[in-house]
């Protein structure tokens, strides 16, 4: 007797399978014979793995408008904002906010996030309130947490003891922000010493890395080459990296290279560096998207992070790893039928690999996490963004919906509308 059989479901590589859990873990796939307390009849629906971020800011996320909204659209302006807002917000806020958020996560499917937490202020009111939200919601969600300078690792009297202080309170992950730093030679400075710690500590090490139009911002070099000197590649990522989208194809036709050899990875996140990038351009206005299929070309692991949902950098967002997915898709220009399935991979088995996630997949021994769509494949989930049917988290079912049901009545038309595609495939 099995706990679940999830029935029938079309997996991303577009094999029939029924999946069926037992505790935590998948215990048997494909036609699988056996009663079960309980079945989910997923026929026709696309069965995933859960959908992974591997970059957010969960200290900042729904505090959108307070104290104000960031009018010029800027960066620089949110930063400034966030500056306000984390010295004002208590450890509750902060809680609140980031519950309600996992909330919406856990609905979309969304279970596992890595989220940088600002260790600028002395308080370090935001690590604690983290640290809490990961221990109640570790149960569902798996959430990595980043000790993130905001303020830089060397502009500020406290900004480094304070990385060093949030490890020590048990965050997991080593962060950097070496374009924010005072001069070019600190932000290098700044990855040499950040990488070593990561190293002496055995940590990932996951850097805010030349967020900017700059194309002279150049540390992502400096940080393939403190990786590859530590042997962190697999346990490295360049967050960003916006800079490349800007820099000259010749040194890049050197730099990817270099990135490749470090085993580094790359979080490119399209919805925030579409809205905040090339605002001091003119026309022709730079995308700001890193350079994603070059990148894939050369074989470095491509993810895509969602960044920010309504907070001092980015006033909309739902939580939803699709409609991540499918802006990095249109900046990006993958719109090739291969390129197009990759993106759904890149927010599933991807991200998850970015993040070193054990036991994630569909295969039997996995931890028996998975999203049911009402979609028929991975290019129709892009397209429609659809209704998750049921979300299972370590085998048990955690959100249902019923399948949309809207229907338009037309003159002389059929009454139902499908908005899943029902031509030939
Ligand atoms: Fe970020």
């Amino acid at each position: 007797m099995f706990d679940l059989i999830v029935k029938g479901g079309t997996l991303p590589d577009g094999t029939v399978s029924d999946i069926a859990i037992t505790g935590d873990r998948i215990v048997a796939t494909g036609q699988v014979q056996g009663e079960a307390r309980e079945v989910i009849d997923a026929t026709g629906d696309l069965i995933s793995p859960p959908f992974v971020d591997p970059h957010f800011h969960m200290d900042a996320t729904l505090s959108y408008g307070t104290p104000r909204v960031n009018a010029s659209g800027t960066l620089l302006e949110g930063i400034s904002l966030w500056g306000e807002l984390r010295d004002i917000a208590t450890v509750d806020d902060m809680v609140t906010r980031a519950l309600t958020y996992c909330d919406w996560a856990a609905s979309m499917g969304l279970l596992a996030i890595r989220s940088h937490v600002d260790t600028t202020p002395d308080h370090l009111r935001g690590v604690e309130a983290m640290l809490e939200v990961k221990r109640q919601v570790a149960s569902y969600i798996d959430l990595q947490l980043v000790a993130f300078p905001q303020d830089g690792l060397y502009r500020t009297g406290t900004g480094r003891a304070n990385v060093i202080r949030a490890l020590d309170m048990g965050v997991d992950i080593v962060g950097g922000i070496p374009h924010f730093e005072r001069t070019m030679e600190e932000g290098a400075e700044s990855m040499r010493d950040l990488c070593r710690l990561a190293a002496e500590r055995g940590l990932m090490i996951d850097v805010h890395c030349d967020e900017t139009d700059d194309p002279m911002s150049r540390h992502v070099e400096t940080l393939a080459r403190e990786v590859t000197r530590h042997g962190l590649g697999g346990r490295a990522a360049g967050s960003h990296l916006t800079s490349m989208h800007s820099m000259d194809n010749y040194y890049v036709s050197k730099l990817l290279p270099l990135i490749a050899e470090s085993g580094m990875t790359a979080i490119p996140n399209p919805l925030i560096n579409i809205t905040l990038q090339g605002r001091h351009d003119t026309y022709p206005k730079r995308r700001g998207l890193t350079r994603v299929r070059e990148m894939q070309a050369h074989g470095i692991t491509v993810g895509w992070g969602q960044d920010c949902v309504m907070d001092p950098w980015y006033s909309l967002g739902t939580a939803d790893m699709l409609d991540v997915a499918f802006m990095g898709l249109h900046v990006a220009q993958m719109t090739h039928p291969a390129e197009m399935a990759r993106c759904f991979d890149m927010v599933t088995y991807g991200n998850a690999a970015i993040m070193n996630l054990e036991g994630y997949g569909l295969e039997k021994g996995d931890i028996a996490s998975l999203v049911v769509l009402d979609a028929s494949d991975p290019v129709e989930a892009l397209r429609l963004r659809p209704d998750r049917l049921a979300v299972i988290s370590k085998g048990k079912v955690i959100a249902r919906r019923h399948r949309n049901d809207a229907r338009l009545a037309l003159p002389g038309r059929p009454e139902s509308v499908r908005r899943r595609h029902q031509g030939p495939r």
